[in-house]
């Protein structure tokens, strides 16, 4: 049997209509009502669905659990969650896991920029959760793990490499003697400590080591915050003389400042506002004019 074709502007409604089989009276009312329901379920639904949506942002989420069955292929899942003034990138990421996924997993600490332990990259950017603000953000608001690094779940990322690389530049104080009382304090001039100020505000979050093309395809790289770690030590006045040495030697190495190729990625990623191009750049002048020698 050919298909029927219908006239044209005749509604589907009333094709479906004349394609049906005749009907009883009760038949006509039980499924007249049977559509009416659907129609209000569809209504209420829509309703429900826009509700959800207004007031809310629109988070795009990674997501990857090696160990979990299903979940090993990386995704995104979206989430709705309620705005409201203040409301940062790691606020909105807790609630989403509060209420809707309870294995949404993030590092974080002290949701006050000072742990360091929240750095993810968000809309293309290495940002701290906990220090950004969703008004400021377009969206949907895409949150991704730190590139070039080993994903462990999630938003949570490998820090074994970067810390080993911390403390290859031995970041901690060496002086040569210290005062016979122990209440002495060891006294810096202010211009020392205003050299070095800006430096001693790295929180070690990685977000700097991350956003570097160089770190990324050369693993034995020092990379930026370790340098800046090292200039932090070696520009302070009250360090011993055999530690400068020993950390100068360790800085002026091929994967130490010499890789840097001064494309201030990490400067501008930095959380905490350190000039780390430029204190790259004073540990080369520095290695230079130990290599200098006058005759
Ligand atoms: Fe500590 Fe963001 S949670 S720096």
């Amino acid at each position: 049997m050919s298909e029927q074709a219908s006239a044209p502007g005749e509604s589907r409604e009333r094709r479906e209509r004349s394609s049906r089989p005749a009907e009883t009276g009760p038949q006509q009312q039980e499924r007249r009502l049977a559509e009416k329901a659907a129609r209000r379920r569809s209504r209420e639904g829509g309703e429900r669905a826009r509700a959800s949506e207004e007031g809310t942002v629109h988070l795009k989420v990674f997501r990857y659990d090696p160990e979990v069955e299903g979940k090993r292929e990386p995704r995104f899942d979206h989430f709705h969650v309620p705005e409201r003034k203040g409301l940062t990138v790691l606020d909105a990421l807790i609630y989403a896991r509060d209420r809707f996924d309870p294995s949404l997993t993030v590092r974080h600490s002290c949701r006050q920029a000072v742990c360091g332990s929240d750095a993810v990259f968000v809309n293309g950017r290495q940002r701290l959760a906990c220090r950004t603000q969703i008004a400021d953000l377009e969206e949907p608001i895409v949150v991704e793990p730190l590139p070039h690094q080993e994903v462990l779940k999630d938003l949570v990322v490998e820090m074994g490499h970067f810390y080993d690389q911390m403390d290859a530049v031995e970041p901690f104080f060496q002086p040569d003697s210290l005062p016979s009382d122990p209440l002495e304090e060891q006294r810096q001039s202010r211009e020392n400590r205003e050299a070095i100020r800006a430096a001693t505000r790295c929180i070690w979050c990685a977000a700097c080591t991350s956003s570097c093309n160089i770190y990324a395809g050369d693993d034995r790289f020092l990379g930026p915050a370790p340098i800046n770690m090292g200039y932090r030590f070696y520009m302070d006045e009250r360090e011993g003389s055999d530690a400068r040495r020993r950390r100068l030697a360790i800085l002026d190495e091929p994967h130490g400042v010499w890789r840097c190729q001064t494309q201030f990625s990490c400067t501008e990623v930095c959380p905490k506002d350190i000039p780390l191009t430029k204190h790259i750049q004073e540990m080369k002048r520095e290695a230079v004019k130990n290599d200098l020698k006058f005759w």
